[in-house]
């Protein structure tokens, strides 16, 4: 299931809440100006689908967002684990780029078809760790300070919307709160079987 933690960021040991119920989220999550939906998934994509197929088969609803929030560009990816060990470098790689606190001047919207991912949000004092799977739309909010992780060993579809043809670069803030709070594999271990 989807599991939303939240701590203070100055104590990874205490947890204010944590809850694997999608209204509650949807609630907390509004109070930072983040939208988090739960869209039906749609079964029989291919394993390593290409972006068309996957967009085709979110078609009405990636529309409805691109419509709702203007977005101008939209794709899909995966990460599908593999034992190439060039695939383990490249997934570690992949991994990296995002792990450590960052903010960006444009939403970063994903869709996930498939997997897990954890967006990390750093609000008001708090740390917002929202361990999505499949079916959950989340928008980070421009500016908002974040980190995502996908694990050490990506498994995901996601769909990435964009304001601008040349997507967006990260600006990193130099702090380390992402190598304090538990990590994407700690979440997944604690959470309830996925839907
Ligand atoms: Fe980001």
């Amino acid at each position: 299931m989807t599991l939303l933690t939240v701590w203070a960021d100055d104590d990874p040991s205490a947890v204010l809440v944590r809850t694997e119920d999608g209204e509650e989220i949807a609630t907390e999550l509004k109070r930072l100006g983040v939208r988090f939906e739960r869209w039906p998934v749609v079964e029989g994509l291919p394993a390593e689908p290409t972006s068309e197929e996957v967009l085709a088969a979110y078609a009405d609803r990636v529309q409805r967002v691109i419509d709702q929030e203007g977005y101008v560009l939209v794709d899909a990816l995966h990460m599908t684990p593999s034992d190439d060990p060039e695939w383990t470098a490249r997934a570690a790689e992949a991994r990296q780029k995002f792990l450590a606190e960052h903010t960006h001047d444009d939403d970063e919207d994903r869709f996930f078809a498939r997997g897990a991912g954890a967006f990390y949000l750093h609000v008001d004092g708090k740390v917002y760790a929202v361990l999505c799977e499949a079916g959950d739309l989340l928008s980070v909010p421009a500016n908002t300070t974040h980190w995502f992780d996908m694990g050490t060993r990506p498994d995901y579809v996601s769909v990435r919307f964009f304001h601008d043809e040349d997507g967006w670069v990260g600006n990193f803030t130099g702090n380390r709160y992402a190598e304090v709070f538990p990590d994407f594999d700690t979440l997944v271990a604690t959470r309830s079987a996925p839907r």
